[in-house]
């Protein structure tokens, strides 16, 4: 069924100019571009958007990568859409994301703190409400 999801293409994507190639993966695959923003997020947003990785050693990193420049925001819809990005995203490791993959094919490992990974895909039906109410309500 006919579902949406939370993309993000991160700092390194927006900053390395990948955002066309990555938003051409997502229609080649048959999946809409309903609402885009580009914005440098908050504290408060990133706070929210990784409440589940609190406390982890790579949380800090992460939320000052995500707050270093600005992130485009998108709201995608297709069927199975959620499952479907992730799998578009490959694997979180740039190293390891297959070939074929946006992360496989375009990720870098900097051998940083924090994977710099490119994109940003919600996880769940679950998740895709929260994030997507976050990011653009
Ligand atoms: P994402 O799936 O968008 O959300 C959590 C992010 O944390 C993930 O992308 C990576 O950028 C980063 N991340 C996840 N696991 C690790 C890890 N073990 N070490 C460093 N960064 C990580």
């Amino acid at each position: 069924a006919s579902e949406e999801t939370l993309v993000l293409i991160k700092p390194d994507g927006v900053a390395r100019g990948l955002t066309g190639q990555i938003l051409a993966r997502i229609e080649q695959k048959g999946y809409e571009l309903v609402d885009i923003r580009k914005l440098t997020p908050s504290r408060d947003v990133l706070a929210q958007h990784y409440a589940e990785h609190e406390g982890k050693p790579f949380y800090e990193p992460l939320v000052e990568f995500m707050m270093s420049g600005d992130v485009v925001a998108v709201r995608v819809a297709g069927n199975r859409v959620i499952e479907g990005f992730r799998s578009l995203a490959g694997a979180t490791e740039p190293t390891t994301a297959a070939p074929g993959t946006i992360r496989g094919d375009l990720g870098r490992d900097w051998g940083l703190k924090v994977q710099q990974n490119l994109v940003h895909g919600s996880d769940s039906p679950e998740s895709a409400a929260r994030e997507l109410a976050l990011w653009f309500d």
